[in-house]
Formats: C-alpha cells, structure tokens, sequence
C-alpha cells in the first residue's frame, strides 16, 4: 500500500477514540478517524502509514461485532490493536480470546517482557488503564507476550516480524503514563512516521490559499455565537477574502452580563465585517409564559433562523455559508466518513432552501488545536480560553418563566461568579462554570424583615469533551465570598446553592 505521513484510528466504538487521534497529532502526526465497517477501498485510499484499532464495547465472540477486512490485517501495513482491538487482532489470527471471569477495570500494573512498543519505557513495571472483560487466552501462532498484568492477564503481544502489536490497556489515557512513550514507538519506530503536524503560520497559508481557491471572487455569509470555532473560522477567511465575507451577530437576549457589546468589540478589532442584530425583544416575546425546556429551545432555534435569514436577504445573500465546524463534530455526525452538515450551533439546522455551498475552514481540526490556531491569528488569549457557552444561552440557565427581569438577575449573580473565579486564578482550571436561577422561591431574613427570594444554584465543573464531567471542588473561602456577594449585590436573590452532581447522571447544563 502507498503511504502518506498519517495515521488511521479505526473507530471501533470506544469512548477513547477522539482521544487516541489527539494524542497522536500531539506526537506531530496527523491522524484521521474512519469507522470500522468503511469500505476496505476507503480504508486503503487513505493511504496511512499505521493503523490503530480502538477499543470498543462488544465481544469479539459476538456475531455482528466490529471486525477489519483481512486484506488489511495481512497487508504489510503496521497495526496497533488497544483493548478490544487487541481481542480483534488475536481472535483474527486464529488466537483464542475467552470471557475473563471478572472485568479489569481501572488502575493497573503489568509487567513488560519485551516488544517494540515498550522500547522507549525504562522500566518493566508500568501503570496502565485497563477497561476489559474479555481477554485473549491463547495467543496466535507466529505471536509472543510482551506484557501480562498483575492479575495474570496478557496485556500485551506482537507479531514475530513485529508488524501487527497490541495491547490490552489504554496508552491514550492520562491514566496509562507512560501512554505518550508506546504510541510514539508505534508511529515513529513501528510506522516510520516524521514528526511534520504543526499548526501555525504555514497551517494558515495553506489554508487561507485553499479557502481562496474554494471562494473564488463570491460571497460568505457566517454566524457568529461570541464562541471560539466561529470566530476563529471567521478571522482565517477575513484574511483570505477580506470584506467578502459578512457577519451576522444575532443577539436573542439570552447573553451573559454586558457579553453582546464585549464581543463586537473583539470582532471590531479583529477587522471582522459585523451585522450587530438586537432581536432580543422578539425573542423574550415569542418565549413569553414558556416553561418546558425543550419548547424553549425549539422556539429560540426556529426564531434564530428566520431572524439569521432575514438579515442574509437584507445583505443580498451569498455563495457560500461559513461555518465552524470542527472534527469532532465531523466524526460524531458521520463517523469521519465525511458528508454529513453539522447543524449550526446556534440556528440548529439551517433549511435547505438556503441553496449555498459550505465552507468549513476547520473541519480538521479538535478544539484545542483551534485555539492554537486562534492564537496563531491574534486572537486574545481571554477571548480563546473562555467556556463554552450554550446556544440557547442564559434560556437553558433560568429555569421557570424567562422575563428581562430573571435573565437580569441570572446575569449579575452569574458576573459575580466569574469574576470571583477568575480573581482566585481557576478559570482556566474549569471547563465551565455558570450560575443557574431556579424556580425556587425561599424564605430569607434580612435586617429583621422577612424576604422571599430567588435561589441561584453554582455550577463548576471538569471535563475533557463535556461527554461526562466532575464537578470541580471549588475551594470553601471561594464559595462563602460569592454567596455574600450574590445575596448582597443581587438583592432578589436570598439563597445561594451548590451544584455537586457529575455527568451522568446530572447533564452539565439544568434544561
Ligand atoms: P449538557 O447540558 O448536554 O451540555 O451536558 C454539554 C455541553 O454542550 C453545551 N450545550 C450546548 N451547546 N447548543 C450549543 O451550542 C446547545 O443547544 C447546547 N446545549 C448544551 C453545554 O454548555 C455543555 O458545554
């Protein structure tokens, strides 16, 4: 097979495939998700000069589990099979691969017996992640052990000819750490790949050039949210097309404290081409009385679109519409097998009457090397590292009917709470962190007078992809300042609470 300087994960349902791509283009190589039941002609036009299996939820034995085209696992292509690629790459060569009588899960130790992979880790006693109930009992023939875990699992193997190698734990996860070491052995040593994936100003070139070519003399039209992955696709095609391209900002009334006028100032100085649209009154209108959190959200996204598609009439509309897609939103809608539109963030699917081309600068890319890219651009640094927010805005934060007045007072006891975190140097320690007004009523006592107020719950939590998060443990002093702040500054508000449910089974946002 021809080769080019990439890796391919073959997504075979795990949790940690995103992951194993990223990890990968940390090392410097570029890496590409397909999954697993891709046409072998796909898999082969690829060209990669490795191939990861993932991990994956099924057993081998079952029926209609993920398996990989022969042709693929004879080529001379390397592999590298984690976990339940590990069960496929042995069960596939003939090897024997059994229930465990118990699953293995969490922190374990094995120990190493040799191997390619392991050539870069001095010692024979590793730390790994493991997540498996099956296990390979019998090895294929032409295959040795080259790591067993402590409680007497095969944990790692590899072919005579050391081509095809794999292990039973996880060497993407934090949890494995000596992970970064075995995969750089598999792509460096094992595939022969060059360290060359580097987002900076030649990532740029290249593509304000290919955004040229695709654009050639029409016009873009984008939405921007305030978010990172529209302003970052929006300032790469300003500097391909300049005044070509037009911004329609929509403000639905659902933003943070003084947020519509910090960022069209951001966007002012970014040189970008901005329609400010304040439609916050026929929002606030048209969710006047609404309760129920999905008619919110149905409403908000059904009004975003008429409003966004007035506004791209009054421009006289155009030829291609940008938008901030990024890879992972590739891979979740289409598993990487390309062609399937994102639907906007913010508008929730644009009709398909609109008849324009898409133009996604930054369908390649996972988000933290979108901010890299956005630094690289000149964005500000607090601008790139905010949270993310959702596109329903403060409407999925103010449980109960939404009026002027709750989303004002949202908004102040939710400024409160920022700026307390930022002062204290957490907020870039958090992934996000909000404050929820709940349709609580309580009783209070201020200066002897009997209050009945609003409640507002504080959310702070870690995540990786807001897959699953933790809540973050904020420190008590922290806590004690912005509840006095709160029920101070914010005189409706008399109880301040604390949100310590995780994801699952709590969802990150309340609605
Ligand atoms: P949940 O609440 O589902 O949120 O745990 C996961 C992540 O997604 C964000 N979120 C949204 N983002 N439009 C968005 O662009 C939305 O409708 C939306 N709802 C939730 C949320 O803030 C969190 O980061």
């Amino acid at each position: 097979m021809a080769k080019k300087n990439k890796i391919l994960i073959i997504d075979c349902g795990s949790q940690y495939t995103q992951l194993i791509a990223r990890r990968v283009r940390e090392l410097g190589v570029y890496s590409e998700i397909l999954f697993w039941d891709t046409p072998m002609e796909k898999l082969i036009a690829a060209e990669p000069a490795g191939i990861i299996l993932s991990g994956g939820p099924r057993s081998v034995l079952d029926k209609d589990a993920p398996t990989l085209p022969t042709e693929i696992l004879r080529s001379d292509m390397p592999i590298l099979g984690i976990c339940y690629g590990m069960q496929l790459i042995a069960h596939s060569f003939g090897g024997k691969v059994k229930r465990g009588e118990y699953a293995e899960y969490g922190h374990a130790k094995v120990n190493v017996s040799g191997g390619r992979l392991f050539a870069h880790c001095d010692e024979k006693k590793l730390d790994v992640w493991m997540s498996h109930w099956d296990e390979v009992k019998e090895l294929p023939v032409g295959f040795k052990e080259t790591a067993r875990s402590e409680s007497g699992a095969l944990a790692g193997i590899e072919s005579s000819d050391g081509r095809v190698t794999a292990l039973q734990f996880h060497p993407e996860v934090a949890h494995t750490p000596k992970g970064q070491e075995i995969l750089s052995a598999f792509i460096f040593d094992i595939c022969g790949c060059k360290a060359d994936w580097q987002l900076g100003s030649e990532w740029i070139d290249r593509e304000i050039q290919a955004i040229r070519e695709k654009v050639k003399g029409g016009r873009v039209i984008c939405g921007l949210s305030g978010g990172v992955d529209s302003t970052v696709s929006a300032v790469i095609t300003q500097r391909a097309i300049g005044d070509d391209l037009h911004c329609i900002f929509v403000d639905h009334g659902m933003l943070r404290k003084n947020e519509a006028k910090e960022v069209m100032e951001t966007y002012k100085s970014l040189n970008l081409n901005v329609h400010h649209v304040d439609a916050s009154d026929r929002f606030l209108k048209a969710l006047a009385g609404v309760t129920e959190p999905e008619r919110k959200r149905k409403i908000i996204g059904e009004l975003f679109i008429r409003v966004f598609e007035e506004e791209a009439r009054k421009l006289g509309g155009a030829d291609l519409l940008l938008q901030g897609t990024i890879y992972p939103d590739v891979v979740e809608s289409g598993h990487g097998g390309g062609g399937v539109i994102k639907s906007h963030h913010n508008v929730g699917g644009l009709p398909e009457d609109m008849k324009m081309g898409l133009l996604e600068p930054l369908r390649d890319l996972f988000k933290d090397e979108v901010r890299k890219i956005g630094h690289a651009l000149g964005i500000a640094s607090h601008f790139i590292g905010r949270h993310p927010f959702p596109g329903p805005g403060l409407a999925v934060r103010c449980l109960g009917e939404l009026t002027k007045e709750r989303l004002d007072i949202l908004r102040e006891a939710d400024a409160i709470f920022i700026e307390e975190i930022r002062k204290a140097g957490l907020y870039d320690d958090i992934w996000q962190a909000f404050c929820a007004l709940l349709p609580v009523r309580s009783v209070g006592v201020v200066g002897d007078v009997r209050t009945y107020g609003e409640t507002v719950a504080l959310r702070a939590i870690s995540s990786l992809d807001a897959m699953t998060a933790e809540w973050f443990r904020l420190p008590y002093d922290l806590l004690d300042t912005v509840a006095r702040r709160i029920c101070n500054e914010v005189p409706q508000i008399n109880r301040v609470v604390l949100d310590v449910t995780s994801k699952p089974p709590a969802t990150i946002e309340w609605e």
